[in-house]
Protein backbone atom coordinates (compact mmCIF):
# COMPACT_ATOMS: atom_id res chain seq x y z
CA UNK A 1 0.00 0.00 0.00
CA UNK A 2 1.66 3.37 -1.10
CA UNK A 3 -0.10 6.71 0.08
CA UNK A 4 0.21 9.33 -2.79
CA UNK A 5 -0.06 12.97 -1.63
CA UNK A 6 -0.66 14.90 -4.97
CA UNK A 7 -0.17 18.69 -4.42
CA UNK A 8 -1.61 21.10 -6.69
CA UNK A 9 -1.65 18.03 -9.63
CA UNK A 10 -3.74 18.49 -12.90
CA UNK A 11 -6.92 16.95 -12.13
CA UNK A 12 -6.39 14.59 -14.64
CA UNK A 13 -3.43 12.91 -13.73
CA UNK A 14 -5.20 13.16 -10.11
CA UNK A 15 -7.81 10.85 -11.98
CA UNK A 16 -5.58 8.58 -13.61
CA UNK A 17 -3.46 8.08 -10.24
CA UNK A 18 -6.61 6.79 -8.53
CA UNK A 19 -7.73 4.56 -10.98
CA UNK A 20 -4.66 2.40 -10.04
CA UNK A 21 -4.89 0.22 -7.48
CA UNK A 22 -3.48 -0.95 -4.04
CA UNK A 23 -2.69 2.65 -2.93
CA UNK A 24 -3.91 5.64 -1.61
CA UNK A 25 -4.66 9.06 -2.75
CA UNK A 26 -4.65 12.88 -0.95
CA UNK A 27 -5.19 15.78 -3.50
CA UNK A 28 -5.38 18.70 -2.20
CA UNK A 29 -5.46 22.24 -4.06
CA UNK A 30 -2.96 24.97 -4.15
CA UNK A 31 -4.91 27.05 -1.75
CA UNK A 32 -4.53 24.27 0.78
CA UNK A 33 -0.88 23.91 1.08
CA UNK A 34 -0.13 25.61 3.94
CA UNK A 35 -2.59 23.67 5.80
CA UNK A 36 -0.94 20.09 5.33
CA UNK A 37 1.10 19.90 8.92
CA UNK A 38 3.71 17.57 9.75
CA UNK A 39 1.02 15.45 12.14
CA UNK A 40 -1.78 14.77 9.84
CA UNK A 41 -2.49 11.16 10.15
CA UNK A 42 -1.86 10.25 6.65
CA UNK A 43 1.58 9.72 5.95
CA UNK A 44 2.31 9.59 2.31
CA UNK A 45 5.07 7.98 1.01
CA UNK A 46 4.87 9.41 -2.37
CA UNK A 47 4.29 13.82 -2.74
CA UNK A 48 4.02 14.65 -6.10
CA UNK A 49 3.99 18.89 -7.09
CA UNK A 50 1.39 19.08 -9.85
CA UNK A 51 2.07 22.86 -11.97
CA UNK A 52 -0.38 24.38 -9.55
CA UNK A 53 2.49 26.02 -7.98
CA UNK A 54 5.05 28.15 -9.22
CA UNK A 55 8.75 26.64 -10.00
CA UNK A 56 9.75 28.91 -6.52
CA UNK A 57 6.07 27.57 -4.77
CA UNK A 58 7.09 24.24 -5.72
CA UNK A 59 10.77 24.31 -4.82
CA UNK A 60 9.56 26.04 -1.03
CA UNK A 61 6.82 23.39 -0.36
CA UNK A 62 9.68 20.31 -1.46
CA UNK A 63 12.64 22.00 0.89
CA UNK A 64 9.69 22.61 3.95
CA UNK A 65 8.51 18.88 3.84
CA UNK A 66 12.14 17.64 3.27
CA UNK A 67 13.09 19.72 6.11
CA UNK A 68 10.79 17.31 8.47
CA UNK A 69 11.11 14.21 6.20
CA UNK A 70 14.61 14.41 4.57
CA UNK A 71 13.95 10.97 3.17
CA UNK A 72 10.34 11.44 1.25
CA UNK A 73 10.07 10.98 -2.34
CA UNK A 74 8.98 14.04 -3.78
CA UNK A 75 8.73 14.37 -7.60
CA UNK A 76 7.65 17.53 -9.66
CA UNK A 77 4.92 17.04 -12.03
CA UNK A 78 6.36 19.24 -15.15
CA UNK A 79 7.33 18.96 -18.63
CA UNK A 80 10.90 17.35 -17.74
CA UNK A 81 13.79 19.55 -19.42
CA UNK A 82 16.96 20.22 -18.46
CA UNK A 83 16.39 23.46 -16.44
CA UNK A 84 13.56 21.77 -14.25
CA UNK A 85 15.47 19.12 -13.78
CA UNK A 86 18.41 20.53 -12.33
CA UNK A 87 16.02 23.17 -10.35
CA UNK A 88 13.87 20.24 -8.55
CA UNK A 89 17.00 18.16 -7.94
CA UNK A 90 18.89 20.77 -6.73
CA UNK A 91 15.59 21.33 -4.18
CA UNK A 92 15.97 17.95 -3.43
CA UNK A 93 12.93 16.37 -5.41
CA UNK A 94 13.38 12.62 -6.84
CA UNK A 95 12.56 13.64 -10.59
CA UNK A 96 10.36 15.34 -12.72
CA UNK A 97 7.35 13.58 -14.50
CA UNK A 98 5.95 14.63 -17.38
CA UNK A 99 1.76 14.73 -17.48
CA UNK A 100 1.91 12.29 -20.29
CA UNK A 101 3.28 9.96 -18.20
CA UNK A 102 2.05 6.45 -19.17
CA UNK A 103 -0.40 4.85 -17.11
CA UNK A 104 1.93 2.14 -16.79
CA UNK A 105 5.24 3.79 -15.82
CA UNK A 106 3.09 5.53 -13.22
CA UNK A 107 1.86 2.13 -11.69
CA UNK A 108 5.42 1.43 -11.43
CA UNK A 109 6.77 4.89 -10.10
CA UNK A 110 3.25 4.72 -7.11
CA UNK A 111 4.63 0.77 -6.36
CA UNK A 112 8.28 1.67 -5.92
CA UNK A 113 8.09 4.59 -3.90
CA UNK A 114 5.69 2.53 -1.33
CA UNK A 115 7.79 -0.19 -1.45
CA UNK A 116 11.75 2.12 -1.05
CA UNK A 117 13.14 -0.98 -2.76
CA UNK A 118 16.30 -2.05 -1.57
CA UNK A 119 18.60 -3.68 -4.73
CA UNK A 120 17.13 -6.77 -5.85
CA UNK A 121 13.78 -6.58 -4.63
CA UNK A 122 12.39 -5.82 -7.96
CA UNK A 123 14.36 -7.53 -10.50
CA UNK A 124 13.69 -10.49 -7.81
CA UNK A 125 17.75 -10.77 -7.42
CA UNK A 126 17.80 -11.71 -11.32
CA UNK A 127 19.62 -8.51 -12.56
CA UNK A 128 22.25 -8.99 -15.11
CA UNK A 129 25.25 -5.92 -15.19
CA UNK A 130 27.27 -7.25 -18.43
CA UNK A 131 30.18 -4.88 -19.20
CA UNK A 132 31.91 -5.10 -22.79
CA UNK A 133 35.31 -4.82 -22.35
CA UNK A 134 38.75 -4.91 -24.26
CA UNK A 135 41.98 -3.28 -23.81
CA UNK A 136 42.42 -2.08 -27.99
CA UNK A 137 40.00 0.45 -29.21
CA UNK A 138 37.73 -0.45 -32.74
CA UNK A 139 37.37 -4.25 -31.86
CA UNK A 140 33.45 -4.00 -31.94
CA UNK A 141 32.36 -3.35 -28.21
CA UNK A 142 29.86 -0.47 -29.51
CA UNK A 143 28.58 -2.77 -32.36
CA UNK A 144 28.18 -6.09 -29.27
CA UNK A 145 26.74 -3.87 -27.22
CA UNK A 146 23.94 -2.09 -29.30
CA UNK A 147 22.81 -5.33 -30.68
CA UNK A 148 23.17 -6.96 -27.29
CA UNK A 149 20.60 -4.57 -25.77
CA UNK A 150 18.17 -4.78 -28.72
CA UNK A 151 18.05 -8.82 -28.26
CA UNK A 152 17.80 -9.01 -24.35
CA UNK A 153 15.11 -6.72 -25.48
CA UNK A 154 13.26 -8.70 -28.22
CA UNK A 155 13.20 -11.17 -25.05
CA UNK A 156 12.70 -8.90 -22.44
CA UNK A 157 11.04 -5.44 -24.09
CA UNK A 158 11.34 -2.45 -21.49
CA UNK A 159 13.54 -4.42 -18.86
CA UNK A 160 17.19 -3.60 -20.88
CA UNK A 161 19.30 -0.48 -20.40
CA UNK A 162 22.24 0.65 -22.43
CA UNK A 163 24.62 2.96 -20.29
CA UNK A 164 27.49 4.24 -22.60
CA UNK A 165 30.66 4.49 -20.27
CA UNK A 166 32.86 5.47 -23.36
CA UNK A 167 32.37 9.12 -21.13
CA UNK A 168 34.61 11.40 -23.80
CA UNK A 169 34.30 9.46 -27.28
CA UNK A 170 30.79 7.44 -26.47
CA UNK A 171 28.97 7.00 -29.72
CA UNK A 172 26.16 4.60 -28.84
CA UNK A 173 24.04 7.35 -29.92
CA UNK A 174 25.30 7.68 -33.57
CA UNK A 175 25.31 4.16 -33.65
CA UNK A 176 21.90 4.07 -33.47
CA UNK A 177 20.99 7.37 -34.76
CA UNK A 178 19.52 9.09 -31.78
CA UNK A 179 19.45 12.24 -30.98
CA UNK A 180 19.63 11.99 -26.98
CA UNK A 181 17.79 14.98 -25.07
CA UNK A 182 19.91 13.92 -21.98
CA UNK A 183 23.51 12.42 -21.97
CA UNK A 184 25.31 10.88 -19.06
CA UNK A 185 26.89 14.05 -18.00
CA UNK A 186 23.20 15.35 -16.93
CA UNK A 187 23.08 11.99 -14.55
CA UNK A 188 26.38 12.35 -13.22
CA UNK A 189 25.66 16.01 -12.44
CA UNK A 190 22.50 15.11 -10.79
CA UNK A 191 24.33 12.68 -8.69
CA UNK A 192 22.58 9.42 -9.66
CA UNK A 193 20.16 10.08 -6.80
CA UNK A 194 17.38 8.30 -7.52
CA UNK A 195 16.28 6.19 -10.50
CA UNK A 196 13.10 8.14 -11.21
CA UNK A 197 15.03 11.50 -12.29
CA UNK A 198 17.53 8.53 -14.08
CA UNK A 199 14.35 7.57 -16.14
CA UNK A 200 13.85 10.79 -17.28
CA UNK A 201 17.40 11.06 -18.55
CA UNK A 202 17.16 7.97 -20.86
CA UNK A 203 16.36 7.82 -24.62
CA UNK A 204 14.02 4.93 -25.66
CA UNK A 205 15.37 3.15 -28.78
CA UNK A 206 12.19 1.84 -31.30
CA UNK A 207 13.94 -2.14 -30.35
CA UNK A 208 12.30 -1.66 -26.75
CA UNK A 209 15.62 -0.79 -24.81
CA UNK A 210 16.59 2.34 -22.88
CA UNK A 211 19.88 4.43 -23.85
CA UNK A 212 21.86 6.51 -21.27
CA UNK A 213 23.56 7.93 -24.14
CA UNK A 214 27.52 9.24 -23.80
CA UNK A 215 28.13 12.71 -23.42
CA UNK A 216 27.96 14.82 -26.85
CA UNK A 217 31.10 16.54 -25.94
CA UNK A 218 34.61 14.91 -24.79
CA UNK A 219 34.63 17.87 -22.29
CA UNK A 220 30.97 17.68 -20.93
CA UNK A 221 31.63 14.52 -19.49
CA UNK A 222 33.77 16.16 -16.60
CA UNK A 223 35.88 14.40 -14.15
CA UNK A 224 33.52 11.96 -12.61
CA UNK A 225 34.58 9.19 -10.09
CA UNK A 226 34.12 5.54 -9.54
CA UNK A 227 31.80 6.20 -6.90
CA UNK A 228 29.45 7.53 -9.00
CA UNK A 229 29.33 4.80 -11.80
CA UNK A 230 29.23 2.42 -9.21
CA UNK A 231 26.30 4.14 -7.99
CA UNK A 232 24.95 4.78 -11.50
CA UNK A 233 25.13 1.13 -12.23
CA UNK A 234 23.83 0.15 -8.74
CA UNK A 235 20.58 2.06 -9.52
CA UNK A 236 19.85 0.69 -12.98
CA UNK A 237 20.42 -2.90 -12.06
CA UNK A 238 17.84 -1.86 -8.76
CA UNK A 239 15.12 -1.21 -12.10
CA UNK A 240 16.47 -3.14 -15.18
CA UNK A 241 16.60 -6.25 -15.60
CA UNK A 242 19.42 -6.27 -17.81
CA UNK A 243 22.15 -3.06 -17.70
CA UNK A 244 24.43 -3.48 -20.78
CA UNK A 245 27.50 -1.46 -20.49
CA UNK A 246 29.60 0.03 -23.33
CA UNK A 247 32.91 0.82 -22.15
CA UNK A 248 36.31 2.76 -23.75
CA UNK A 249 39.53 0.92 -24.75
CA UNK A 250 41.78 -0.43 -21.85
CA UNK A 251 41.38 -0.18 -17.94
CA UNK A 252 39.80 3.52 -17.32
CA UNK A 253 38.87 4.17 -14.07
CA UNK A 254 34.55 3.66 -14.85
CA UNK A 255 35.17 0.92 -16.72
CA UNK A 256 36.98 -0.50 -13.19
CA UNK A 257 34.21 0.71 -11.06
CA UNK A 258 31.41 -0.51 -13.23
CA UNK A 259 33.24 -3.91 -13.38
CA UNK A 260 32.74 -3.72 -9.63
CA UNK A 261 29.12 -4.17 -10.12
CA UNK A 262 28.86 -6.62 -12.75
CA UNK A 263 27.82 -9.67 -12.91
CA UNK A 264 29.12 -10.80 -16.56
CA UNK A 265 31.93 -9.31 -18.46
CA UNK A 266 32.21 -9.80 -21.99
CA UNK A 267 35.79 -9.02 -23.54
CA UNK A 268 35.69 -8.28 -26.94
CA UNK A 269 38.57 -9.71 -28.87
CA UNK A 270 39.69 -9.44 -33.02
CA UNK A 271 41.77 -12.26 -34.34
CA UNK A 272 45.18 -10.53 -34.27
CA UNK A 273 47.70 -11.84 -31.64
CA UNK A 274 48.63 -8.51 -30.11
CA UNK A 275 44.60 -7.87 -29.18
CA UNK A 276 44.00 -11.12 -27.72
CA UNK A 277 47.29 -11.01 -25.92
CA UNK A 278 46.82 -7.78 -24.40
CA UNK A 279 43.40 -9.09 -23.41
CA UNK A 280 44.73 -11.74 -21.74
CA UNK A 281 46.89 -8.94 -19.80
CA UNK A 282 43.77 -6.94 -18.93
CA UNK A 283 41.99 -10.14 -17.25
CA UNK A 284 45.53 -10.94 -15.54
CA UNK A 285 45.79 -7.10 -13.91
CA UNK A 286 41.72 -7.54 -13.17
CA UNK A 287 42.39 -11.15 -11.26
CA UNK A 288 44.83 -9.16 -9.09
CA UNK A 289 42.69 -6.46 -8.45
CA UNK A 290 39.60 -8.84 -7.45
CA UNK A 291 38.14 -6.97 -10.39
CA UNK A 292 36.88 -10.15 -12.38
CA UNK A 293 33.26 -10.68 -12.10
CA UNK A 294 31.81 -14.25 -11.56
CA UNK A 295 30.79 -14.94 -14.86
CA UNK A 296 33.21 -13.98 -18.02
CA UNK A 297 32.60 -14.99 -21.70
CA UNK A 298 35.29 -13.75 -24.79
CA UNK A 299 33.16 -12.79 -27.92
CA UNK A 300 35.98 -13.11 -30.99
CA UNK A 301 34.77 -10.72 -33.76
CA UNK A 302 35.67 -9.85 -37.36
CA UNK A 303 36.79 -13.52 -37.69
CA UNK A 304 37.68 -14.58 -41.35
CA UNK A 305 39.67 -16.74 -43.06
CA UNK A 306 42.55 -14.51 -43.27
CA UNK A 307 43.91 -13.81 -40.03
CA UNK A 308 46.10 -17.07 -40.40
CA UNK A 309 44.70 -17.65 -36.59
CA UNK A 310 41.63 -20.38 -35.91
CA UNK A 311 39.19 -20.03 -32.97
CA UNK A 312 41.16 -22.36 -30.85
CA UNK A 313 44.42 -20.39 -31.12
CA UNK A 314 42.75 -17.29 -29.89
CA UNK A 315 41.29 -19.21 -27.26
CA UNK A 316 44.41 -20.45 -26.00
CA UNK A 317 46.37 -17.17 -26.28
CA UNK A 318 43.08 -15.64 -24.12
CA UNK A 319 42.70 -18.42 -21.77
CA UNK A 320 39.34 -19.12 -22.30
CA UNK A 321 36.61 -20.55 -24.25
CA UNK A 322 35.02 -18.41 -26.52
CA UNK A 323 31.35 -17.65 -26.24
CA UNK A 324 30.71 -15.79 -29.31
CA UNK A 325 31.90 -15.93 -32.90
CA UNK A 326 31.10 -12.55 -34.72
CA UNK A 327 32.61 -12.92 -38.64
CA UNK A 328 33.61 -9.94 -40.44
CA UNK A 329 30.62 -8.93 -42.39
CA UNK A 330 30.45 -5.87 -44.40
CA UNK A 331 26.70 -5.56 -43.57
CA UNK A 332 27.80 -4.60 -39.94
CA UNK A 333 29.60 -1.19 -40.33
CA UNK A 334 26.64 -0.37 -43.08
CA UNK A 335 24.03 -0.78 -40.70
CA UNK A 336 25.74 1.29 -37.47
CA UNK A 337 26.29 4.19 -40.71
CA UNK A 338 22.44 3.85 -41.22
CA UNK A 339 21.55 3.97 -37.67
CA UNK A 340 20.37 0.54 -38.07
CA UNK A 341 20.88 -2.53 -35.83
CA UNK A 342 22.78 -5.85 -37.74
CA UNK A 343 20.58 -8.03 -35.68
CA UNK A 344 17.67 -6.91 -37.60
CA UNK A 345 19.51 -7.02 -40.99
CA UNK A 346 17.29 -8.90 -43.50
CA UNK A 347 20.00 -10.63 -45.86
CA UNK A 348 22.99 -12.12 -44.93
CA UNK A 349 22.92 -11.69 -41.01
CA UNK A 350 25.87 -12.46 -39.72
CA UNK A 351 25.35 -10.73 -35.77
CA UNK A 352 22.11 -12.41 -35.04
CA UNK A 353 23.19 -16.31 -34.53
CA UNK A 354 26.49 -15.70 -32.29
CA UNK A 355 24.85 -13.26 -30.03
CA UNK A 356 22.07 -15.53 -29.94
CA UNK A 357 24.01 -18.01 -28.73
CA UNK A 358 26.06 -15.70 -26.10
CA UNK A 359 22.35 -15.05 -25.03
CA UNK A 360 21.83 -18.18 -24.39
CA UNK A 361 25.09 -18.79 -22.63
CA UNK A 362 24.91 -15.92 -20.65
CA UNK A 363 21.63 -17.33 -19.29
CA UNK A 364 22.30 -21.09 -19.21
CA UNK A 365 25.87 -19.84 -16.57
CA UNK A 366 23.44 -17.53 -14.78
CA UNK A 367 21.01 -20.30 -13.82
CA UNK A 368 24.28 -22.72 -13.34
CA UNK A 369 25.37 -20.42 -11.45
CA UNK A 370 28.56 -18.76 -13.26
CA UNK A 371 31.92 -20.35 -14.74
CA UNK A 372 35.50 -19.63 -14.05
CA UNK A 373 38.60 -19.41 -15.96
N1 LIG B 1 32.00 -8.21 -37.27
C1 LIG B 1 32.30 -7.08 -37.88
N2 LIG B 1 32.53 -7.04 -39.20
C2 LIG B 1 32.82 -5.88 -39.83
N3 LIG B 1 32.92 -4.69 -39.23
C3 LIG B 1 32.70 -4.66 -37.91
C4 LIG B 1 32.36 -5.84 -37.16
N4 LIG B 1 32.18 -5.48 -35.86
C5 LIG B 1 32.39 -4.15 -35.80
N5 LIG B 1 32.69 -3.66 -37.02
C6 LIG B 1 32.99 -2.25 -37.35
O1 LIG B 1 34.21 -1.89 -36.76
C7 LIG B 1 34.21 -0.53 -36.36
C8 LIG B 1 34.55 -0.44 -34.88
O2 LIG B 1 33.52 -1.08 -34.14
P1 LIG B 1 33.02 -0.50 -32.75
O3 LIG B 1 32.80 0.96 -32.83
O4 LIG B 1 31.91 -1.37 -32.30
O5 LIG B 1 34.33 -0.78 -31.89
P2 LIG B 1 34.68 -0.29 -30.42
O6 LIG B 1 35.47 -1.38 -29.79
O7 LIG B 1 33.46 0.16 -29.73
O8 LIG B 1 35.60 0.96 -30.73
P3 LIG B 1 36.06 2.11 -29.70
O9 LIG B 1 37.09 1.47 -28.81
O10 LIG B 1 36.64 3.16 -30.60
O11 LIG B 1 34.85 2.54 -28.96
C9 LIG B 1 32.81 -0.02 -36.67
O12 LIG B 1 32.85 0.63 -37.91
C10 LIG B 1 31.98 -1.28 -36.78
O13 LIG B 1 30.86 -1.12 -37.61
MG1 LIG C 1 32.98 2.00 -28.81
Amino acid sequence: MTNVLAVAVDAALVDRITAIRDHRVVSIGRENVDAIRADVPFHPDLILIGDGLTPEQATRYAQRVLSEYPSMVIALVAEPDRDRIREATHAGMRGVISNAISDHELANLIARAGASAPVDAITGGLHQVIVVASPKGGVGKTTVSVNLAALLAERSPGAVVLLDLDLQFGDVSSVVDLQPEFTAAEAFDSGAADSMLLRTLLTPHPAGFHILCGADHPAAAGPVTGDQVRKLVRQFANDFQYVVVDTSAGMQEETLASLEEATDVAFVGTMDVATLRNLRKEIDVLAELGLLPERRHLVLNRMDRFSGLTQRDAENIVGMHADALIPAAANIPLAANHGRLAIQERKRNKMRQPLEKFVRAISAQTRRGGKHL
